[in-house]
């Protein structure tokens, strides 16, 4: 899948992780040292932008979850079966390098990460993403996304709207 000046590949051994500086440290320590922990484990899903010299300008990661039915507004809740729980995709981790940031590759990212659950097999009734920072809420806000009550860090997006945008 190609994304303007980048491409989007699942993450492989041959990709270049170290040199990868977003700067936010937890998200950097995670790229270099966990994210293949959790692949291997099948926790997580983890994709890579390459710029056009072959080095990893983003990444996320994707995992299967769920939300409570309670989370979830009562007008939409309602028109939904009557289990505790509704199953959704997370994209658990987005960051895009320094050298790359506010050229649209984040908003790039996370539409390609919208195709890829839209187009899976499995169900996903929402898209679930964890901001680490309000900054990160209005990246998301800007895109549709909007927060749980509970928990204000955490937002979603229902695929119906994807739906509307893929088609
Ligand atoms: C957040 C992040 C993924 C956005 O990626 P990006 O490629 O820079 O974003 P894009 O170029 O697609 O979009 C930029 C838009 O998002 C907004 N945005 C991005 N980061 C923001 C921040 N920290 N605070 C406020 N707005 C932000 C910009 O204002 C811009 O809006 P505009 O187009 O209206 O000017 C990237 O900045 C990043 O990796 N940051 C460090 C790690 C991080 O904070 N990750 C958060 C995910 S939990």
């Amino acid at each position: 899948m190609n994304t303007g000046p980048f491409k989007v590949e699942v993450l492989r051994a041959d990709h270049q992780r170290n040199e990868f500086a977003c700067g936010d440290v937890d998200l950097d320590r995670y790229f270099k040292t966990q994210v293949t922990q959790d692949i291997r484990r099948h926790v997580a899903h983890c994709f890579v932008a390459l710029n056009s010299l072959g080095q990893v300008a983003g990444y996320y990661t994707l995992a299967a979850s769920s939300v409570l039915l309670a989370e979830l507004p009562q007008a939409l809740a309602k028109k939904l079966p009557r289990y505790p729980t509704v199953p959704v995709a997370r994209m658990g981790r987005l960051a895009v390098s320094q050298s790359a940031q506010q050229m649209g590759l984040g908003s790039a990212l996370l539409a390609d990460a919208l195709v890829r659950v839209f187009q899976a097999d499995l169900a996903a009734y929402a898209m679930v993403v964890d901001a680490k920072h309000e900054g990160a809420v209005r990246f998301y806000a800007k895109h549709g996304f909007k927060p749980f009550s509970s928990q204000p860090l955490s937002l979603w997006l229902p695929m119906n709207a994807v739906i509307s945008l893929v088609a």
